[in-house]
């Protein structure tokens, strides 16, 4: 049916009927399940259904056109759904399968997005990138500390491919333009002390937010196709950024955070900046100072220096 209406045009109900060779209620109904997804159709008498605009729909084929061939060697499989929980949960069924590793998930629609510390992550029908990729590492968790670091600046890498420019990283691993949220990263992960490590590496990246979703997001956000010129396309989008992650995690695996250390200070946003960290135990104020090996954020509280890991802790910049 998506298929059959990505173009924007007008398709009677009959004609889509025969296309897709189930009944006109069968059509309705389907018509209606969409815009559950949040995907507007206009039904118009006599002139059949349309999408309110043109969708690009994900496809393994167009995804698959733009990837350099040794990323594609390090694949194992894309999963590209129209609608699922979160990509993320979908591939931690798999965490404890090695073979799986290498998996690529990508969907249309999450119902349960999530964001890191329990923040839901708007996820509408077809405008967005929601990716999520399943990694095997021999390392154990405790290594993967800044992980989310190095993949942050692999993204800013993708991003700038686009013809993008000006966005940073707002410790641990907020990309933010102007102020304003373009795109986040969760990784889940299980793993022995001593390793293997299997991680979910999950990636958003708001393209074009519809408006309504938009005013259900708790913190100023923005959307790629604002701030380039021409159309953004989605899958030459997914192309991009697993372009630039895969490779970072095959570096990040060979020499951890260090190779990225030099990369981050020309992409941190709170650097010499007074910030306020929220941390479990309460709110602490100091200027931020760059990052440690491990990815902790060093911060000068009162002249003394203090290292913050990730974990739950939200950082804020002052102004
Ligand atoms: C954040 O900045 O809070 C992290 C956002 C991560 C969102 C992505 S979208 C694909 C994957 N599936 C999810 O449910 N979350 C991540």
């Amino acid at each position: 049916m998506l298929n059959a209406l990505a173009d924007g045009r007008f398709h009677s109900g009959q004609a889509l009927a025969e296309t897709l060779g189930i009944s006109r209620t069968a059509i309705w109904k389907q018509i209606h399940k969409l815009a559950e997804t949040g995907v507007t159709v206009q039904s118009v008498p006599g002139r059949g259904y349309r999408l309110s605009e043109a969708l690009e729909l994900l496809s393994q084929e167009a995804i698959i056109a733009g990837l350099q061939p040794e990323v594609l060697g390090r694949l194992n499989g894309f999963q590209i759904l129209l609608e699922t929980d979160s990509t993320n949960d979908h591939l931690k069924a798999r965490l404890h399968d090695p073979a799986a590793a290498g998996t690529v998930c990508l969907a249309e629609y999450q119902r349960l997005g999530r964001g890191r510390r329990g923040r839901v992550w708007q996820s509408p029908f077809g405008k967005n990138l929601y990716l999520s990729l399943l990694w095997r590492f021999p390392c154990g968790p405790a290594s993967l500390q800044g992980l989310s670091l190095a993949v942050g600046i692999a993204l800013i890498g993708a991003l700038t491919q686009t013809g993008l420019t000006g966005a940073g990283i707002k410790w641990p691993n907020d990309i933010l333009l102007e102020g304003s949220k373009l795109a986040g990263i969760l990784i889940d992960m299980t793993g022995e002390a001593a390793g293997p490590t299997m991680a979910v590496i999950g990636i958003g990246i708001n393209i074009a937010m519809p408006a309504a979703t938009g005013d259900r997001i708790d913190q100023p956000w923005t959307e790629l196709q604002q701030h380039i010129q021409g159309k953004v396309s989605r899958n030459q989008l997914a192309a991009d950024v697993l372009n630039h992650v895969v490779p970072t995690l095959g570096r990040y695996e060979q020499w951890g955070l260090s190779a990225f250390l030099e990369q981050w200070q020309q992409l941190d946003l709170a650097r010499n900046r007074m910030v306020r960290l929220l941390t479990p135990q309460g709110e602490v104020q100091g200027r931020a100072q760059g990052i440690d090996e491990s990815g902790a954020l060093i911060v000068n509280v009162d002249g003394l220096e203090r290292r913050f890991s990730s974990g739950e802790i939200s950082l804020r910049l002052n102004t």
